[in-house]
């Protein structure tokens, strides 16, 4: 597997991860009834933010993750980033080498910290990775995710510094 840059060529590619992610609904604050061509905005990233993908050896991209300022101006110097992994392809280390990846990435552009605004709480793989790799909740946002199967649960706050 090699975690390269995306460009606009590979969006085909990575709108079904997406769709499938949002249209699950359980696991982002995306309408769930999102279309392609906001799909491409929200994730399609332009400078200073850049989207990666995943692409496994047979060439096929596998996962993506887009990283940027979390906020505008004077908030600048935290990172935000995003990460979505194909169904098919999960618990084979997609995530975690996208993660530290973009951790990477977030040093090198200059960034001081990465804060994720909303994991959900029941989103135990996510919160199990992101705390491998150095994030800690600093805060729970409580019953914030309306969830299609557990209903009202919190949306955490993660943060590390870099
Ligand atoms: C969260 C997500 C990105 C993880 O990707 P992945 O490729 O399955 O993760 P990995 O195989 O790299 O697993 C990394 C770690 O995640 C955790 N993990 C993965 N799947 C898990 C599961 N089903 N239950 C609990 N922990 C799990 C483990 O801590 C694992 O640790 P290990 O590396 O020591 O085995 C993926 O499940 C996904 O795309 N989910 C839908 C979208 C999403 O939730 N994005 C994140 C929003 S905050």
């Amino acid at each position: 597997m090699r975690i390269r840059e995306a460009t606009g060529a590979d969006w085909p590619a990575i709108w079904p991860i997406v769709e499938a992610v949002v249209r699950a609904g359980d696991t982002y604050t995306y309408p769930r009834d999102l279309d392609e061509t906001f799909g491409q905005t929200l994730w399609m990233q332009s400078s200073p933010g850049v989207t990666l993908v995943a692409v496994d050896d047979d060439g096929r991209v596998v996962g993506t993750a887009k990283l940027g300022p979390n906020q505008m101006g004077p908030g600048s110097h935290v990172a935000n980033a995003s990460f979505m992994v194909a169904a098919e392809a999960r618990g084979r280390g997609v995530g975690r080498a996208l993660g530290e990846a973009v951790l990477a990435r977030a040093r090198e552009d200059g960034y001081r910290a990465m804060q994720f605004n909303a994991v959900v709480e029941a989103n135990k793989a996510a919160v199990a990775l992101w705390t491998a790799l150095g994030f800690e909740v600093i805060g729970t946002a409580p019953e914030a995710f309306d969830h299609p199967r557990e209903g009202l649960v919190g949306l955490h706050i993660m943060y590390r510094g870099l």
